[in-house]
């Protein structure tokens, strides 16, 4: 059986919302995330009320199988999906990885326009055919609920397209899923695709059709909106629409647009609004990718008024400038919550209103970061707490753990930085000069642990909460043979906040496995994607 299927037969309007945060989102640069981040984001995305979470891509490397089959153990209640492209060894990675899951879906692609059919596959049109016949074949001998994609699905020609479709459908395919894989199509040309689908294939109710819509044009949240107007009933999204280049459609954007205007977009899905904000914010602090402040839904400024004339509608009547509350998506005012008279108890039971869960000796750490902060900073907020909660999350399973650090600053030179790390178990310390107080931090970083192939390609400082006493949150991009990590640091203290993100960026390179990008081949942080 296959559960989404079932949903959408029993009721027209039920679209099943696909999250691929973990495999499209997670395969962009700087997006990689290890198995624990993995498992929390799926976990939040369960809890979100996502119908499908797309796991991973097994074969590409031993981490991502792991990822994928850990992730099927632990959810509760999506179904759990493994892409797969259309060869047996991928699709057998897949079955493998998502046995423990209740309820498992696998997902198995093939190009199928002209231009990567010639170039990129090497195939003519019969092979191709021959090539999804056999895969989905394969794929249904492990599960029912199997998904065909062809990829670069929106530039592919009507005639073949349907015959794609139709073969993979007759072989056991439950969703077929239509792919603007690189941003290309417009909303009219999308939705008129699709609805052409349904008149020319002549199976095509024993399958869901599926959106998967990329952002190169900005128009993959329109397009997927557009598709579902001509009859798709699965969208594929990501959290903060994060994916191969300019990322895919946004799940946030997609549900509360459903939501908002309902008068002419009557469909229905399981996504839990007010855990939105949760999840967005669970992502940027895994990845250190913070959405731009005027990003819609979870943008910093997306349910902020600032100008007077808005301020005082807003004062009159809510109604007049805001579309949708900022409770739907479960945005409240960071509340100030705790001062350094706070004992260990209260600051468990806190974390836990919050929504973390720390092991002892986690919990610990946090605890004495969080007295050191609060000795600092006059009123500790929610998001203050967030953000530390969320630093030690990423740094509990790190090789270099930050220690300590101690800078000389100031118009009279040399600024110097005095560094200690834990680097496999062992402390390390240094004292190094550089030109200012960051490159003296970032340079003890590199004498302590060398890596002279990484190039620094961001620094970037924002303030956590108000104030002059505000944390700072920190976010680097390191380079290094085409690879890209991010690492992201907070602290009341910029520069211990900015030795936190290197430090977290460096641990990402150190761990980053050759694993394969599933549409180019290449490792999965190799720049350039699709
Ligand atoms: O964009 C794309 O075509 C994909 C497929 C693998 C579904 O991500
Ligand atoms: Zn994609």
């Amino acid at each position: 059986m296959s559960r989404a299927y079932d949903l959408v037969k029993k009721d027209k309007n039920r679209v099943i919302i696909f999250d691929t945060t973990l495999r499209d989102g997670e395969q962009s640069p700087g997006c990689a995330m290890n198995l624990e981040q993995k498992l929390k984001m799926a976990a939040v995305l369960d809890e979100l009320g996502v119908d499908v979470i797309e796991a991973g891509f097994p074969i590409a490397s031993p981490g991502d199988f792991e990822a994928v089959h850990q992730i099927a153990q632990v959810v509760k209640n999506a179904t759990v999906c493994g892409l797969s492209r259309a060869k047996a060894a991928d699709i057998e990675a897949s079955a493998e990885a998502i046995k423990p899951a209740e309820s498992k879906r696998i997902h198995t692609f093939i190009s199928t326009s002209p231009l990567h059919m010639k170039y990129k596959l090497k195939m003519g049109a019969n092979s191709v055919i021959d090539a999804i016949h056999d895969s989905v074949t394969l794929a249904r001998k492990f599960t029912d609920d199997v998904e065909w994609s062809a990829e670069d699905g929106s530039r592919t020609e009507d005639d073949f397209l349907c015959q794609a479709v139709e073969t993979a459908i007759n072989a056991g395919a439950r969703v077929i899923n239509i792919p603007d894989t690189v941003g290309y199509a417009i909303p009219e040309e999308y939705a008129r695709q699709i609805k052409m689908l349904f008149d020319r294939v002549p199976n095509i109710d024993k399958a869901i059709i599926s959106t998967h819509c990329h952002n190169d044009l900005g128009l993959a949240v329109a397009n997927s909106l557009a598709g579902v107007q001509a009859g798709a009933r699965q969208i594929e999204c990501t959290i903060n629409g994060i994916g191969e280049r300019a990322g895919n459609a946004a799940l946030e954007e997609i549900v509360m647009a459903i939501r908002t205007r309902h008068d002419l977009l009557p469909y229905i899905n399981n996504i839990e609004t007010t855990k939105i904000t949760k999840a967005s914010r669970t992502l940027t602090g895994i990845t250190g990718f913070s959405v731009q402040p005027n990003k819609a839904i979870v943008g910093a400024n997306a349910f902020a008024h600032a100008s007077g004339i808005h301020q005082d509608g807003m004062l009159k009547n809510a109604q007049t400038y805001e579309i949708m509350t900022p409770e739907s998506v479960g945005l409240t005012e960071s509340k100030l919550v705790m001062s350094k008279h706070s004992g260990r108890h209260a600051f468990r039971e806190k974390l836990k209103e919050l929504g973390f869960e720390l092991g002892d000796n986690a919990l610990n750490d946090a605890f004495a970061r969080f007295k050191n902060l609060a000795d600092r900073k006059k009123e500790v907020y929610e998001d203050d707490l967030i953000a530390l909660i969320e630093d030690e999350i990423i740094s509990e399973n790190d090789k270099i753990k930050f220690i300590s650090l101690q800078v000389q600053a100031g118009t009279t030179g040399p600024q110097t930085a005095e560094l200690c790390l834990i680097v496999n178990g062992e402390e390390k310390c240094t004292k190094v000069e550089g030109n200012g107080p960051v490159d003296a931090i970032f340079k003890a970083i590199r004498d302590i642990h060398p890596h002279e192939e990484a190039r620094l390609k961001l620094y970037q400082v924002h303030a956590v909460t108000g104030g002059t006493d505000a944390q700072a949150e920190v976010t680097v991009r390191l380079q290094e043979d085409g690879k890209t990590v991010v690492g992201t640091g907070t602290d009341a203290d910029t520069l211990v906040a900015s030795a936190r993100a290197y430090v977290h960026a460096l641990n990402k390179l150190i761990i980053k496995r050759q694993s394969i990008n599933p549409q180019t081949g290449e490792d999965k942080e190799a720049v350039g994607g699709v």
